[in-house]
């Protein structure tokens, strides 16, 4: 689908590049020539992601442990990673905290907590990134987001009230930092399991239902959005700026009123669809 090389003049920071979804997109980016620098707070994890995609392939890998929510530790991890390939030309907001709550029990901490991570965080890459990016000139910035960001979304408001202020963020650099060559941009996905997002948001047992909510009856895979993210990063989506796309099977758009019963077999469907017709029909005369 993509040619080699094809991110060959990029230097891409990863915020949480070390495991999850971040790795892969990670992985993909350096298969296809960029040079990273990758971010995340556990080292040891950071470290052997690092080696694994400089063997698998050849591309520089620049890894430094940082908490996006500490705006100081950023932007050593941006500068470092200035000083080590010359420039920074894209970031992908990732790191991402989350989990399932009842809102009522949540501390103040809790909810500050995620926002934090999310939110004050990808803002801290963007600046860090963006101003070095305004210098040079160029510069394309995805954001992991969520289709809960705009219908929002039970048990995690804080995740959906950080992940909505991404969008925001998105839309309004996308205009603000397109007169210096910066695009923005950024993919809700649906669910994809990872060992982070799976083991605080999928409760034993919901897998099933979980997977009948997708029309696509399936849960997505690392390379399917890391494909995507490839193409937003590219200079092939020159073009493709303040825009979210959907990765999901469908899911968000099957919560509307009737969808749920696309999950019945054919048989009670078409016997519940008959019973309201005949209770419905008119006398014949
Ligand atoms: C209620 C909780 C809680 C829980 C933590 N807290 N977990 N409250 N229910 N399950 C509260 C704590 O009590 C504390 O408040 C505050 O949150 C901070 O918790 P800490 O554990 O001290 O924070 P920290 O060690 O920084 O960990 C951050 C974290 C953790 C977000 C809580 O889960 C984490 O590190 N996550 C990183 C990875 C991750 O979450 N990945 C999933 C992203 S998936 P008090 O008041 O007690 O001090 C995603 C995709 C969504 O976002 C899309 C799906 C379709």
């Amino acid at each position: 689908m993509f040619k080699d090389g094809l991110l060959a003049d990029e230097v891409i920071f990863v915020t949480g590049g070390g495991s999850g979804l971040g790795k892969s997109m990670s992985l993909r980016f350096a298969e296809l020539g960029a040079r990273l620098v990758i971010c995340g707070r556990r080292e040891g994890i950071l470290e052997s992601a690092a080696q694994e995609i400089e063997e698998a392939t050849g591309s520089e890998v620049l890894a430094l442990p940082c908490d996006v929510r500490d705006l100081g530790q950023v932007e050593a991890v941006v500068q470092a990673g200035i000083d080590r390939f010359g420039h920074i030309s894209g970031l992908v907001n990732n790191a991402a905290g989350n989990f399932l709550a009842q809102t009522e029990t949540l501390s103040s901490n809790a909810f500050r907590t995620v926002v934090d991570i999310v939110l004050t965080g990808s803002f801290h890459a963007t600046l860090a990134c963006g101003r070095h990016m305004i210098e040079k000139g160029r510069g394309t910035v995805l954001s992991i987001t969520t289709t809960y960001a705009w219908t929002g979304s039970a048990f995690v408001v804080p995740s959906a009230c950080a992940k909505a202020g991404v969008l925001a963020m998105t839309r309004s650099l996308a205009v603000e930092w397109a007169r210096y060559g910066i695009r923005l941009n950024a993919i809700a996905p649906g669910p994809f399991p990872t060992e982070g997002a799976f083991s605080r948001l999928m409760p034993p047992g919901i897998e099933e239902a979980a997977i009948r909510k997708i029309p696509l009856r399936r849960f997505g895979e690392h390379q399917e959005l890391a494909n995507l993210a490839t193409y937003l990063m590219s200079p092939q989506s020159a073009y493709v700026n303040g825009e979210v796309v959907t990765i999901d099977g469908g899911e968000w758009l099957n919560g509307g009123e009737f969808n749920h019963f696309t999950s019945l077999p054919d048989e009670q469907i078409d016997g519940m669809f008959e019973q309201l017709r005949a209770a419905t029909r008119k006398p014949s005369k």
